[in-house]
């Protein structure tokens, strides 16, 4: 068994956490303040969003210098301090490794710009100008992924933000100084890497491959026999386009290559095929337990899960697919059960603990981030209404996930003393973290309890080794499985809507370990009040 097997993570987005200095914006002393709350919640490992050098144009995920701390943060010296108080708390850093692409600031791509005979040129995607753009590709982050540069009269290649350049991988001495780098942190005591957009790493722009190039797990092996083969780390790939069958190779047990990676095929249920994820439809239960029972089956003994609703590019995922209105506690603690429950790895997303939902900013110009604002932009251009944008914004923009972390409810939520960088949501004045420590039922206390049954519970074992088979495959409204080992079954039932659901089974009430309702009702069955979940012991009839 390896460690990361056994662990939590927690994922900080740095610039939402907390600031120790008022200049509104999260930083590396901030999170240091918070680690006796981190150590109360229970978790192992925190999952640091990017503090590299980074003039921010899509906060931090565009970097120019992957060996200095952005200023907005703090220092090396902080970095290194969070590293050793961390430790102390038993907590180990893992960070964000954005190599598909570099900041156009950073001075490889400065080089490239300045000299056409750089040798920094190769480093990066160029085609010259004839006149038209050389393809018709369009960026992630919509509108065309080619960019003109006057001074060489040549076009760059820039799969998300025009400040993003993407890397060529296949130019082998761009590969060795990334390698180099990600050595130097793994010397400094990081304790493993997530590795941003790893599928696209490998394109191959030529003959139209963008995600899954033929090369790709060549150069995944390559990097970990070069880099973090020789450390015992937690590995995780950002892979969009990854399924079951692509995750048993990333996340092969022999170790090739990571420990696991985001398999993204539960959160892309609410995108309609072949259309933008601005495009939401409602989403199918059946089709969730589908998605999940493949996962958790199919890599039984083959690979390892990531298990997550919720990361800084998400919506939150209470007013997703739980009930922000009137449930908001009991739909946030059912989520998070379903979840937990599984075989696999935990990610808590910072303020998912809390139940934290999705924000409405009324004015555009209250949002930050640059997937939205060019998404304004290009609709707007084709003629959308302002009111359509604007509810697509409040359903999946990504600032939903990056207001600042609502403390107490003082002034600004405590996350800071002046107004912060992207505002609080308002709701922190009945959603924030003072209120819920200690307070027995509330969200956060839930997950400490979530946490403690994979962490240190009798039942560790079995949510950790056993099988996972579907119960109730085509009810509507319920979605249940159990996790059987030979030393015992656990059987988890959901109650996804605010419909009440009635189950013919005989339920025992000393069987129930985990409710999020004070008390459950087995009347003649097993009955499931709105957004309900229950986790019994031994095998149910
Ligand atoms: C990943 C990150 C996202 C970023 C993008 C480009 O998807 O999670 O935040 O914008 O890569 O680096
Ligand atoms: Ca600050």
């Amino acid at each position: 068994m390896n460690w990361w097997q056994e662990s939590v993570v927690y994922q900080i987005y740095p610039r939402s956490f907390k600031d120790s200095n008022n200049d509104g914006i999260g930083d590396l002393q901030g999170i240091i303040s918070k680690l006796d709350y981190l150590e109360y919640l229970g978790i192992d490992v925190i999952w640091l969003s990017p503090v590299y050098e980074s003039p921010n144009e899509d906060n931090g995920y565009d970097i120019s210098d992957y060996f200095g701390i952005m200023k907005d943060f703090g220092s090396m010296a902080d970095m290194d301090e969070l590293i050793q108080k961390a430790k102390e708390h038993g907590i180990s850093i893992v960070m964000d490794f954005v190599a598909n692409h570099t900041s156009k600031e950073h001075k490889w791509f400065k080089s490239a710009l300045a000299d056409p005979q750089s040798p920094y040129r190769s480093y990066y995607v160029f085609k010259p100008n004839q006149g038209t753009l050389p393809s018709d590709l369009q960026s992630i982050f919509l509108g065309s992924a080619w960019e003109l540069d006057k001074n060489t009269d040549s076009y760059y290649l820039h799969l998300f933000a025009k400040g993003q350049p993407d890397l060529n991988w296949h130019n082998k001495p761009v590969r060795e100084d990334l390698y180099e780098m990600l050595n130097w942190w793994l010397e400094k005591g990081i304790k493993g890497f997530r590795f941003d957009v790893i599928d696209l790493i490998a394109k191959d722009i030529d003959h139209g491959i963008i995600g899954d190039g033929p090369k790709l797990h060549e150069y995944i092996q390559e990097m970990n026999q070069a880099t973090f083969a020789k450390y015992n780390v937690l590995t995780v790939g950002e892979t969009w386009g990854a399924t079951v069958e692509k995750a048993k190779k990333y996340s092969n047990l022999d170790g090739s290559e990571f420990s696991m990676i985001f398999n993204f095929s539960h959160i892309l249920l609410d995108q309609e095929a072949g259309k933008e994820k601005w495009d939401t439809i409602p989403l199918d239960l059946q089709k969730l337990k589908k998605v999940f029972e493949e996962q958790q089956v199919g890599l039984y003994k083959e690979g390892w899960n990531s298990l997550f609703w919720n990361n800084h590019d998400l919506p939150r995922i209470v007013s997703r697919w739980g009930n922000d209105q009137d449930y908001r506690v009991e739909s946030a603690k059912m989520l998070g059960t379903l979840l937990h429950f599984m075989q696999g790895t935990p990610y808590i997303y910072q303020g998912e603990e809390l139940g934290m939902t999705n924000v409405k900013f009324h004015d555009l110009n209250d949002y930050r981030d640059v997937e939205t604002l060019n998404m304004v932009q290009m609709r707007l251009s084709k003629g959308m209404a302002m009111d359509k944008i604007m509810d697509s914004i409040y359903k999946i923009g990504r600032d939903n996930a990056r207001t600042p972390y609502p403390w107490s409810i003082e002034a600004f939520g405590g996350f800071s003393q002046v107004r912060p960088w992207l505002d609080i949501n308002p709701n922190y004045v009945n959603i924030n973290a003072k209120d819920q420590i200690g307070r027995n039922n509330s969200v956060l206390e839930y997950y400490r309890k979530l946490i403690w049954f994979r962490r240190r519970s009798d039942y560790r074992e079995l949510i950790r080794e056993g099988t996972f088979e579907l119960l109730y495959p085509d009810h509507p409204d319920v979605f249940a499985y159990q996790r059987v080992l030979d030393t015992g079954v656990l059987s988890v039932y959901c109650n996804f809507h605010s419909t009440p659901v009635h189950l013919d089974e005989k339920v025992d009430t000393a069987e129930a370990i985990l409710s999020n309702y004070d008390t459950f009702d087995n009347k003649r069955g097993l009955n499931l009040r709105p957004y309900e979940a229950i986790v019994f012991m031994g095998k149910r009839e």
